[in-house]
């Protein structure tokens, strides 16, 4: 019923959101796996992918369907629900900024993630638990939204495939002339 589309071919929006919650906890379970022994490039591959895929996510959301949900939940309802799922937002991009610039070899890397990944697990149950169900029950078109928020996405993720790959290898760059100035400076 609730199918991410319909026969029209059309996305129903909480399907998307709730795709792209799967996703992301499905790619932190990977880190989970790989995190002892795998490469460090390896592992910034992975959340290089976490990050863009949060970021989207986050977009998405901001830009289209918090400010759906707004107008589509009457007076106060849910009002406070929105408030705090943007404070969530800022302090997801926080920790994300943080990772994206740590080396791999920072002692904290591992925790950083995974405190990412907590974050983000409160964060998808109170949008599932809490707000979904809300709009879901208000009178938003969850197909004309839904469309609205997979048109945002595949544009935005054409766009950030190549900035991503690049800033990986920016950092790996970055690290390798950063150990070379070293090997250089205790000669
Ligand atoms: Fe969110
Ligand atoms: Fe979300």
């Amino acid at each position: 019923m609730f199918g991410l589309t319909n026969d029209s071919g059309g996305t129903n929006a909480i399907e998307l959101l709730k795709n792209d919650h799967r996703m992301v906890e499905d790619l932190f379970k990977q880190y989970e796996d790989i995190k002892e022994g795998a490469e460090d490039e390896a592992k910034e591959e992975l959340v290089a992918q976490i990050c863009d895929a949060l970021t989207v996510h986050a977009q998405i959301e901001e830009a289209i369907f918090y400010p759906a949900a707004r107008q589509a939940l009457q007076q106060e309802e849910g009002q406070d629900l929105l408030d705090e799922a943007a404070v969530e937002h800022q302090t997801l991009k926080d920790i994300i900024g943080r990772l994206e610039m740590a080396p791999t070899s920072d002692p904290l890397y591992d925790a950083g993630v995974k405190v990412l990944s907590e974050y983000v697990k409160h964060h998808v149950r109170e949008e599932e638990n809490e707000l979904f169900p809300k709009v879901r029950s208000s009178d938003m078109d969850l197909q004309a939204i839904g469309e609205q928020l997979a048109e945002m996405k595949k544009r935005l993720e054409g766009g950030q495939s190549r900035t991503s790959r690049n800033g990986s290898r920016g950092r790996q760059a970055q690290r390798e002339r950063e150990s070379g100035d070293e090997r250089r400076s205790s000669h």
